[in-house]
């Protein structure tokens, strides 16, 4: 079987796939108020975005994330799962704000999805208005708990971490491992909202480490959980007994490129090699093509040929692409 792998022979075999820039929620860290979306014309088709997958399995990829923006809000979505899962990957799953998940948490079981990821960085109902600038924290909450009650539990959660803004809820965002199956993660930000102050950001910025010790001190051992897959970011942990797992990812800290596995189609149809640099390589022309398997092929090794060494560090500023842009 042939195996993409890149020039610092890492194995590329887990791919993001950004099906729309769209979001109902604008969380500051992730995009400004007045977002000006893509036009919808400059879209792939979630048919070309298969046509891509299909292509990308051939070459020894067999996990799907699928993000966005927020995916949910991708008309046929929920389809596109079950058609990758017909396709035949191993490992098909989703990023999500929740909004809309309650009302397809049963399409999506249904279809096939294997886990899912929920973005939820405070429990507090005001907090969550502030951070993603709509007043949706109940309709988020009751989705998770419902989620719950699937084959999709235990949940994964994940919260980005910013210094007085959500840090005082992370002995509370942990305790719920001691309650529920659920994965909390914090996630370190990164300078990524389009925003080019660094100065916010440095002021914002809290680590993993500081993260952990503090759950650490106020709930006492956490034991470190072996990581399943070796390439996936976070490091867990578990308290005694709990159901749950709580940990951090570290792409600030402590990149995890040596091990960085990942291959993102955004929705205008782009692959992005790596998230700590803006180099992109278009793919739109090769999925059109009459013969557009080969084509892809030809994309998808030249891709693997300028992915970045480890090493890399996130610029503070001159960044301007959104996460929402990137899929996360
Ligand atoms: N830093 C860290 N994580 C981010 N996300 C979006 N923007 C940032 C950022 N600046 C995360 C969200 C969500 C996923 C879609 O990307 O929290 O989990
Ligand atoms: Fe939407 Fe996720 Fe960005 Fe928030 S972080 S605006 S939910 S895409």
């Amino acid at each position: 079987m042939v195996q993409l792998i890149d020039s610092y022979d890492r194995k590329m075999d887990y791919l993001r796939i950004s099906v729309t820039d769209r979001c109902n929620f604008r969380c500051q860290y992730c995009m400004p108020e007045d977002i000006k979306f893509q036009d919808s014309t400059e879209l792939l088709s979630l048919e070309e975005m298969l046509t891509f997958a299909e292509a990308c399995l051939q070459v020894g990829v067999t996990k799907v994330r699928i993000t966005g923006g927020e995916p949910l809000v991708r008309k046929g979505v929920v389809d596109f799962v079950g058609d990758l899962k017909a396709m035949g990957f191993e490992d098909v799953t989703m990023t999500t704000n929740g909004f809309l998940l309650k009302e397809n948490l049963a399409g999506l079981v249904a279809a096939g999805l294997d886990r899912i990821n929920i973005s939820i960085d405070t429990l507090q109902q005001d907090k969550f208005a502030f951070i993603t600038r709509r007043n949706h924290f109940q309709k988020v909450w009751d989705a998770i708990m419902a989620a719950l009650e699937t084959p999709l539990s235990p949940v994964k959660l994940n919260a980005v971490a910013m210094r007085g803004i959500n840090d005082d809820e992370i002995v509370e965002m942990a305790k719920l491992t001691l309650h529920y199956p659920m994965h909390v993660r914090f996630i370190e930000l990164m300078p990524l909202n389009g925003d080019t102050d660094g100065s916010r950001f440095r002021a914002l910025f809290i680590s993993g480490k500081e993260i952990l010790e503090r759950a650490q001190g106020e709930l006492g051992d956490l034991r470190e959980v072996e990581r399943e897959d070796p390439a996936a970011p976070a490091d867990e942990f578990k308290f005694d007994g709990a159901p749950g797992t709580f940990g951090v990812i570290t792409p600030v800290s402590e990149p995890f490129c040596a091990r960085c596995s990942r291959l993102r189609l955004t929705a205008d149809g782009k692959i992005h090699p790596c998230l700590l640099t803006d180099l992109d390589v278009p793919v739109k022309e090769a999925i059109r093509s009459e013969d557009p398997i080969p084509e892809i092929h030809k994309v998808l090794w030249k891709t693997a040929g300028i992915k970045p060494p480890a090493g890399l560090t996130l610029p503070e500023e001159a960044r301007n692409r959104t996460m929402s842009q990137i899929g996360g």
